[in-house]
């Protein structure tokens, strides 16, 4: 199914399992909360480029509360036993009035990775920054993060990766809707 732009709202993963995508509210602080409790060190340090392991009140209010526009933050729900629950966030993020590239990241949990689910949550986030009035994002993406550099290069429009110490900053083109 899809919203406007072309954004996908829902998907049916390859083994049949429906993931919906929707903006993330205020009362999803506790879903981010025990979620990053659920996160593998590993995957926590690909997403922050650190260990994180506690968010503080301010930083979760920080990211739940987004404008919609200039910063978006799309929750994937899988739907399991009849219930949806939030498994994936990805979000950007401008950093200024006249910043036209907003940073982007993107976490799903580790016991559903590799199921499909970040590259059609991925689609989503993209799709949304479309609607939103961008045409590029940026990233910061670990060198050794080879499933997200590939995942990049397969749904971006144009990529361009620099790298800086153990990273890359990584700027793409978002594909038409
Ligand atoms: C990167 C991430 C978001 C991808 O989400 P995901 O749900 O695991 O991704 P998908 O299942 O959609 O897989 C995307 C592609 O990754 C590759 N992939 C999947 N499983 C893989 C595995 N076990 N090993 C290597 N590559 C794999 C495949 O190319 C896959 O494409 P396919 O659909 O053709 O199989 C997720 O792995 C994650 O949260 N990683 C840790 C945090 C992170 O790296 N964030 C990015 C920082 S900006």
């Amino acid at each position: 199914m899809a919203g406007p732009g072309g954004a996908p709202t829902e998907a049916v993963l390859h083994d049949g399992t429906v993931v919906r995508f929707r903006p993330i509210e205020p009362a999803d602080a506790p879903l981010l909360e025990d979620g990053l409790a659920r996160l593998s060190e590993r995957t926590r340090r690909l997403r922050f480029h650190s260990a994180v392991t506690h968010l503080t009140d301010a930083q979760l209010r920080h990211l739940v509360d987004v404008d919609h526009h200039d910063q978006e933050a799309l929750i994937a729900d899988l739907l399991e036993d009849g219930a949806y629950r939030g498994v994936g966030v990805a979000r950007y993020a401008r950093r200024s009035p006249d910043d036209d590239a907003p940073e982007f990241a993107i976490v799903v949990e580790d016991a559903v990775q590799g199921r499909g689910i970040g590259r059609w949550l991925l689609r989503a986030l993209f799709a949304t920054a479309r609607v939103n009035g961008f045409t590029r994002l940026t990233a910061e993406v670990l060198a050794e993060n080879d499933r997200m550099l590939r995942l990049l290069r397969e749904e971006s429009a144009g990529l361009e990766l620099s790298r800086v110490a153990g990273a890359y900053h990584v700027e793409l083109e978002l594909p038409e809707a």
